[in-house]
């Protein structure tokens, strides 16, 4: 956001849009929620919508869309093959990244299906500055293994470190060495590392690693669907780029990557996704199975309305205006959860505000999974739906145990252009209370545990009546009535 002069007040994050069309939502009774989230194996992926008052789940496919994008959906280009949509999202994907090649897919998982299946073999090992669930599984799925090279600093939720995506040269290097290049189909990069609480990785980062891969032949593939928030990150902490236009910082991203990919759910503000590719190479490997597992090479299982959204939301992705509003709506949140004593991880990141569940129920066991739990105990108090960013989300070992994550969070994802202060300053209020009563609560157990992905379609139970515990002392508090 551009400088905007105050006379009172502290700096504080103004929204450069107003909202024109509203959705009303409900606050539940207390004891309503309960039963919502027991109904729901304790895993806010199966709440229904109804039952929850603040949606922070996901900034996937539900940031609000700008009335240009809205405006762009009524011209689309209805057709199986060859559509104009297509031709025009073409184009203005090539022209943001500055590349030659465009591949449409569904969404960004469907990318990584797509290039898991055309450069991952069994014994295969990809080095990354930090896994992302779909991604790994993926990989998992096409035998691969995936091998995170980040810097330690990246897995400590208090730190100064303003780039905590960064790739550790020296990790990188030492797998490569040990595997031999010849395992290592290619080198990922993700952009606002998504697990870590939407940390960015510095342009000098993303060099060093495109200029170590080159030397080495190897390649690059950039997963760019948290670009908006990097990019917003480059251009606000790395001095050499504050003047650089967002343009320009984009193109160099690209410049480094051989292979782009992107889910436009969170890149663009629409539903669908796709490559960004330079070399004919590479498009020529994985075209053909965009008509298999996607749909026509014109429309990649998307939507054409979505498409033509999508064509204008990328280009949004150029105003800071636009890219400010998430990380410093966040940033603020972050603010006023510190005055509160509430442990989080510093410095923000992008995507959602990220609370760290170790630090806030010290008494959970890893293997009572506190970030579960305190995903659970939020949304019984407040009706905020977050999601479990720890071990949950991991895939068990080979060998059955639990892979404990490095950092236990809940994420309460802050979809742009979608909440107001008013929202933040009621959920600030009731995690202060969650927090001065946290010794109530307690773990949770798989009662049913997929063996892929499980913490999407998971169930839980709660261990002892920990939860019936804090919904008495909630109505003790704020009276029966009390919403
Ligand atoms: C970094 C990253 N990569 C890939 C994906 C998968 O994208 P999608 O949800 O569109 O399948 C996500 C989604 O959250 C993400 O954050």
């Amino acid at each position: 956001m551009s400088h905007i002069a105050r006379f009172k007040v502290a700096p504080f994050p103004l929204e450069m849009h107003k909202a024109r069309i509203v959705q009303k939502i409900n606050l539940l009774p207390i004891k309503e929620r309960l039963k919502a989230i027991q109904e729901a194996g304790n895993n806010t992926f199966l709440l229904r919508n109804r039952d929850v008052f603040l949606d922070m789940l996901t900034d996937s496919g539900t940031n609000a869309m700008s009335n240009e994008q809205i405006a762009a959906m009524s011209i689309a280009d209805d057709a199986y093959a060859g559509s104009e949509t297509f031709y025009r999202l073409e184009n203005t994907v090539n022209h943001f990244f500055g590349t030659k090649f465009f591949l449409p897919a569904h969404q960004g998982r469907a990318c990584e299906h797509i290039l898991a299946k055309t450069y991952v073999k069994p014994g295969d090992v990809i080095p990354m500055n930090y896994h992302f669930t779909t991604t790994k599984a993926h990989i998992m799925e096409c035998g691969g293994l995936v091998e995170e090279c980040f810097l330690d600093e990246a897995v400590k939720t208090t730190s100064n470190c303003l780039f905590k995506g960064d790739m550790d040269m020296d990790k990188l290097k030492a797998i490569i060495n040990k595997v031999g290049k010849d395992h290592i189909p290619f080198i990922r990069i993700e952009l606002g590392t998504n697990l870590i609480g939407g940390q960015p990785i510095s342009m000098r980062s993303i060099k060093e690693v495109s200029a170590f891969a080159k030397k080495e032949g190897l390649f690059v593939v950039t997963d760019a669907s948290l670009l908006a928030d990097n990019l917003y990150f480059i251009k606000a902490r790395e001095k050499e780029y504050k003047d650089v236009d967002t343009l320009t910082i984009v193109r160099e991203i690209a410049a480094c990557s051989d292979i782009i990919y992107f889910s436009a759910r969170k890149l663009g503000c629409a539903r669908g996704g796709g490559f960004a590719i330079r070399d004919k190479r590479f498009f020529d490997d994985m075209k053909a199975l965009v008509p298999l597992f996607e749909g026509f090479l014109t429309y990649g299982g998307m939507s054409v309305r979505e498409m033509e959204a999508m064509s204008v939301g990328i280009m949004e992705t150029l105003d800071m205006d636009m890219i400010s509003q998430g990380p410093e709506f966040i940033s603020e949140f972050a603010t006023m959860l510190q005055k509160e004593g509430i442990p989080i991880v510093t410095p923000a990141g992008g995507l959602g505000l990220h609370i760290n569940a170790r630090e806030f129920l010290p008494h959970i066991k890893d293997e009572e999974y506190p970030a579960g739990v305190l995903a659970t105990a939020i949304y019984i108090v407040s009706g905020v739906r977050g999601m479990e960013r720890g071990t949950i989300s991991e895939a068990r070992n080979p060998d059955g145990s639990e892979h404990i994550a490095s950092v236990e969070l809940v994420r309460l994802a802050l979809p742009r252009r979608v909440f107001t202060l008013s929202h933040i300053t009621f959920l600030t209020d009731r995690l202060a209370w969650l927090y001065k009563n946290r010794d109530l609560i307690g773990g949770l157990k798989f009662t049913e545990e997929p063996k892929v992905l499980r913490f999407f379609i998971g169930r839980l139970g709660e261990i002892g009546d920990w939860q019936e515990r804090l919904m008495a002392k909630f109505i003790e508090d704020f009276g029966e009535d009390a919403l």
